[in-house]
């Protein structure tokens, strides 16, 4: 087992934890984890772009109103303002880090009343991921591991019980995923950038490492959770046997692709005035219900409108992929369904990332600071993390570091057993919370469907505790053991709220009330409101 110190501990190499890392680096030292590969994150499959307002027809307060209305009355309007007008000065920095963005070349996806999206072809994410790495990987003051992956949060009380301050975070066990040992890493601050949790839900856009982690972690070390029942499904994502997890972006209807069902009628304005470009949530659910109505296992996006060389130039990287499955999209159109895309709810978190815990801040998806509510808008979220990342940055440099806690961390202990039968069972956990997330806990839900995954759960979780116990510790069981966490706590959320708001659809509550607009957190004032659901203490490990 080793032992590393630093003064500044990140985990998570997406957009948020290098953005943060480049800002804090002009005073500290920085160490950032990578699960995996660094480049293997949400931030690498973004497609559309960022939104910021940068033309003269566009507005902040236009901006603001278009967040606030695709939230559906759950943002925070002073979160909302403080991300959207400083985007245009984030997107300087993303220029001065080296991105290539056309400031004049901006497009529109669904629920913006402007065209505001800044984008990279349509690949924007995986040119951020790249650009951010290269200025990290120049930068002396931070070092970045990659395969080291956080089991939990060290805190002051394990260094000596006897501590009667509040709880503060000191730094995490962490799996070595190339040794097998499990190492602990002491900071002064530690920085949660750990993603989101698509790999909740058995269809999903997102990559293979969004298992909630930050989320489980920071829950399991005593901070509140809010709104995760908030899981924002993806209208469009590519259906064929062999497509996994491929995003066909919104930026396609933005620039003028329609969807169709199978029996080639366009569907959407009988759903909502602004058809294919209406807010995501109601797109997902009129896909759900056309699919239903029609017995079909998809709709269609028809890109026919547009010129071939068009769609060839400002689409590439979906072109290309569409046809490596033999779909031609300038000809033919293409086959698509909703899946799990971006947990609107996360570690309840100040616009700076400051949580309930002294010395533990959460950036980007993992966070839930106000600026989404109960729908994110489309293009928000690369912005979210740039504007915390600015914001933790500049609260840090202004208040100093914590002094690192006394003391040493007590050794990791766990079984060394192995059991190659039991990795049998824990796939089929994996399978079995994936699926019972998707098919009770998906786009449109009941209170006996709630009923029935949370009575699952429940046993599900007793296994995974008992096997998380008994067994040598790798990878898939931490992740299983987060993805549970992230199912009941969202289960829990969603039976919490007694009315249809925003991609929280209940059949039972099909309106939307007053009733739960006033859960109170009088404990925190890192709480960003009064109209979040939050929980604690249900699962300790
Ligand atoms: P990520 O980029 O997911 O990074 C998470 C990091 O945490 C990874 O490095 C991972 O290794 C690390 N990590 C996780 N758990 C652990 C652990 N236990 N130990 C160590 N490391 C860990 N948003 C937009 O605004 N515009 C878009 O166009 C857009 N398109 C999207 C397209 C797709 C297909 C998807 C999936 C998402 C899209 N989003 C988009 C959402 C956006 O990409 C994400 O919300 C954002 O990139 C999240 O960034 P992040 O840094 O918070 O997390
Ligand atoms: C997309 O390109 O459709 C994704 C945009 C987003 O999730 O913000």
């Amino acid at each position: 087992m080793a032992r590393h110190q630093t003064e500044i501990l990140i985990i998570g190499s997406g957009l948020a934890g290098l953005a943060t890392a480049l800002k804090l680096s002009d005073r500290f030292e920085v160490t950032v984890l990578a699960k995996e590969k660094a480049i293997s994150t949400n931030t690498s499959w973004a497609q559309g772009g960022i939104a910021a307002v940068m033309s003269k027809s566009d507005s902040f307060d236009q901006h603001v109103q278009d967040t606030l209305v695709a939230g559906a009355g759950l943002c925070h309007k002073y979160v909302v303002e403080n991300i959207v007008r400083q985007a245009p000065d984030r997107i300087q920095d993303l220029l001065k880090w080296g991105a290539q963005l056309n400031v004049n070349d901006l497009t529109r996806e669904g629920g913006h009343s402007e065209r505001r999206i800044l984008h990279f072809e349509d690949h924007t994410g995986s040119h951020l991921q790249e650009v951010l790495l290269q200025a990290v990987y120049k930068n002396p003051k931070i070092k970045i591991i990659e395969n080291t992956l956080a089991i939990d949060l060290i805190l002051n009380k394990q260094l000596n019980p006897w501590d009667m301050s509040s709880t503060k975070c000191v730094g995490a066990y962490v799996l070595d995923r190339s040794t097998g040992s499990v190492d602990t890493y002491q900071a002064q601050e530690i920085i949660l950038a750990t993603g989101g949790a698509g790999k909740v839900y058995r269809y999903t856009s997102n990559w293979s490492g969004a298992t909630g982690d930050g989320i489980a972690m920071a829950y399991r070390a005593g901070a509140r959770v809010a709104n995760l029942e908030f899981m924002q499904f993806h209208p469009t994502c590519l259906y064929h046997p062999e497509a996994r997890n491929f995003l066909i972006s919104e930026a396609l209807r933005g620039e003028g692709g329609e969807l169709v069902n199978s029996h080639g009628e366009a569907f959407m304005k009988k759903y909502h005035h602004l058809g294919s470009l209406a807010p995501r949530d109601i797109v997902a659910r009129s896909i759900d219900a056309e699919m239903k109505r029609t017995g079909a296992p998809s709709v269609y996006l028809d890109m026919s409108k547009l010129a071939k060389n068009f769609i060839e130039t400002r689409f590439p990287a979906i072109h290309e992929k569409c046809l490596s499955f033999g779909i031609d999209m300038s000809q033919q159109p293409i086959p698509v369904v909703p899946a799990a895309h971006y947990l609107c709810g996360g570690v309840v978190s100040s616009v700076s990332g400051e949580t309930d815990l002294q010395s533990l801040w959460v950036i980007g998806e993992t966070a839930c600071t106000g600026l989404h509510g109960a729908n994110r808008l489309a293009s928000n979220s690369l912005l979210e993390c740039l504007a915390m990342a600015h914001n933790c940055a500049k609260l840090l440099t202004e208040k100093g570091l914590h002094p690192i806690s006394s003391g040493t961390p007590p050794e990791w202990v766990h079984p060394t057993q192995k059991d190659d039968d039991e990795m049998i069972v824990i796939h089929h956990m994996w399978d079995e919370i994936r699926n019972l997330m998707w098919n009770y806990v998906g786009i449109v839900r009941s209170t006996k469907r709630l009923l029935r995954a949370r009575q699952r759960l429940k046993n599900i979780l007793l296994e995974v505790k008992e096997n998380y116990s008994q067994f040598q510790i790798h990878s898939d069981i931490i992740e299983l053991r987060n993805i549970a966490i992230v199912a009941q706590l969202s289960v829990e959320c969603a039976l919490k709220r007694h009315e249809s708001r925003g991609i929280h659809y209940n059949l039972d509550y099909p309106f939307p009330s007053l009733e739960n607009e006033t859960i109170l957190s009088p404990e925190s004032p890192a709480a960003p409101g009064q109209d979040t659901i939050l929980l604690r203490g249900l699962f300790s490990s």
